[in-house]
């Protein structure tokens, strides 16, 4: 009989993160080890991956941290080849790496330059490494890919003026969706979770403005730690979620319910 337990063990699985060496991605690395992954580290922050690569050697398994950009179609490429004939298959691919704009511009204030910079990061990264994983996880007939978007994927904006952000989860969502019913025959699913406020670099979250702004449209009256993403994310990359293809998962203190 298997213990419930065991559904969500990840022991003998190879996961990937990117966005790894901070916040969110850096508690999604740790909570794979955890339960038992071994883990892929990628970010442009060569310091930050080489911290959270420590704290997945410090649970017992192992670390492969890797500095490049996801938003670079070679780089990718060029990345997840190197990984994968280290690692030697994929179970598991966390899409996490991202940017926020805190900059407050309309869209008549905005560059075209900004505008694609954060496309490429944002959404072009998720084609690129999801396609690079694919690629294993179609021969393998297994894996779970979990994208990152977030609760201004799913509404406008409201009281945040970040459109070329917003537009960007939006497409994650739905990329989520197209990826998910082109792969659930393959026994590949993909899912993806909308985070609401978390505290981390994204944000300028100290200033009391802002924190008593974002408190004050949250139900939960709370800003929450990344650590509350943990069971989330173990939830979506085991299997207990297998019969989950094209989900999103919201994790927001109530924002959305209202
Ligand atoms: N924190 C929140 O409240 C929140 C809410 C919703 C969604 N999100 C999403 O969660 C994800 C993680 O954000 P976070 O809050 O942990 O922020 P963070 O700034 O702490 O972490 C983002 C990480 O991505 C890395 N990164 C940025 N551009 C990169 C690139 N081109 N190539 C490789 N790595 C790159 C950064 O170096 C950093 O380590 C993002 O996609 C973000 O949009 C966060």
């Amino acid at each position: 009989m298997t213990l419930v337990n065991d559904i969500f063990s990840l022991k003998g699985r190879t996961a990937v993160v990117t966005g790894a060496a901070s916040g969110l991605g850096r508690e999604f690395a740790y909570a794979l080890a955890s339960a038992g992954a071994d883990v892929a580290l990628i970010d442009i922050n060569a310091d930050g991956l080489n911290e959270t690569a420590q704290r997945i050697r410090g649970v017992g398994r192992l670390a492969f941290p890797y500095t490049a950009d996801v938003s670079d179609e070679a780089q990718v490429a060029a990345t997840f080849q190197d990984l994968l004939m280290t690692v030697g298959r994929l179970d598991i691919l966390i899409n996490n790496a991202g940017v926020a704009d805190l900059s407050q511009r309309k869209i008549h204030e905005y560059s075209a330059t900004d505008w694609r910079r954060m496309i490429d990061i944002n959404l072009n990264s998720v084609f690129y490494c999801s396609r690079e994983a694919l690629k294993l996880m179609n021969s393998q007939k297994s894996g779970k890919i979990i994208n990152i978007a977030s609760i201004w994927g799913l509404v406008g904006g409201g009281f945040i003026t970040a459109a070329a952000y917003t537009t960007t989860k939006g497409a994650v969502v739905n990329l989520t969706r197209e990826m998910a019913l082109e792969y659930a025959p393959h026994g590949i699913q993909i899912n993806a979770i909308c985070p609401g406020f978390h505290r981390t670099a994204l944000g300028d979250f100290d200033d009391p403005d802002l924190a008593k702004l974002i408190i004050s449209h949250t139900p939960a009256s709370r800003i929450a730690c990344a650590e509350e993403l943990r069971g989330t994310i173990i939830y979506l990359a085991s299997s207990a979620s297998d019969f989950m293809c094209g989900s999103i998962i919201v994790v927001d203190g109530g924002f959305l319910a209202q």
